[in-house]
């Protein structure tokens, strides 16, 4: 531990589902609930805009009724302890229960339900509302917003960051997520090609665990307190 300066932390929905927001691809998770293809890729809302725009606004209601969880605080409790190095919390969630907890340095890789993009002048504004009832953009005031959330054959945000943070690390850290989809599930085979030690906490194995130099079953809620409190002791 005394070698540890610079931590990169991936999290996923599994960090989220103890606040009562559901995963993916557990059983009845969205992804049983809704097909990807129709809302979660760009050919899915060019063929039914109503359909995702409700999809996202259900989502981004949802989030006024959770609240962060003992996994939230643990790693806000770092980001502001956290001294003698960097650190940089990568989500691939899109809801903002990290900001919320407290944490600072925060990367949304798959885009945030509380932002908007602007089809038209493709600006990102902070937004709180439907979009189903199709509100113009707050800087243009063409009627062309989506959710600011990265799709299926579209681009995750600030990959190059990600990289150079990777490249400084001496450790990440994966945590709820299933590693089922790239590029994020790529992030343990490069951090341990780049000589960084690698650490799982996950409620089960995931498909990459046998990457993990180390990887710990059990719930985001218990398990990430008692290794913050370790990393921090
Ligand atoms: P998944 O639903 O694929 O995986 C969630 C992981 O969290 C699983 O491995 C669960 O075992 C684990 N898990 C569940 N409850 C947990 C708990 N209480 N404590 C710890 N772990 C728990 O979600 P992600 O891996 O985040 O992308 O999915 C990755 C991406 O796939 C998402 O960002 C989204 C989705 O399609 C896009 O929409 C682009």
């Amino acid at each position: 531990m005394a070698e540890i300066r610079n931590i990169v932390i991936l999290t996923g929905a599994g960090i989220s589902a103890e606040s009562g927001i559901d995963t993916f691809r557990s059983a009845g998770g969205l992804w049983e609930q809704h097909r990807v293809e129709n809302v979660a890729t760009p050919e899915g809302f060019a063929r039914d805009p109503a359909l995702v725009l409700g999809f996202y606004d259900m989502r981004r209601e949802a989030l006024g009724k959770v609240v962060p969880n003992a996994a939230h605080d643990a790693l806000a409790r770092l980001d502001a302890e956290w001294k003698q190095g960097d650190l940089l919390i990568v989500t691939q969630n899109v809801d903002d229960l990290h900001e919320r907890a407290g944490a600072r340095r925060v990367l949304h890789m798959h885009g945030e339900l509380k932002s908007a993009l602007c089809r038209s002048c493709e600006m990102r504004s902070p937004w709180d509302a439907p979009m189903s009832n199709r509100p113009p953009c707050p800087v243009c005031q063409a009627p062309m917003l989506r959710p600011d959330v990265v799709w299926f054959g579209e681009m995750p945000y600030q990959m190059d960051r990600i990289y150079r943070a990777l490249r400084e690390a001496d450790l990440f850290v994966s945590i709820g997520t299933s590693g089922a989809v790239y590029p994020a599930a790529g992030f343990v085979r490069d951090a341990r090609e780049m000589g960084v030690r690698t650490l799982e906490l996950n409620l089960e194995r995931s498909e990459g665990s046998h990457w993990f130099d180390e990887s710990r079953q059990g719930r985001a809620g218990e398990l990430v307190p008692a290794w913050v409190e370790e990393i921090l002791s």
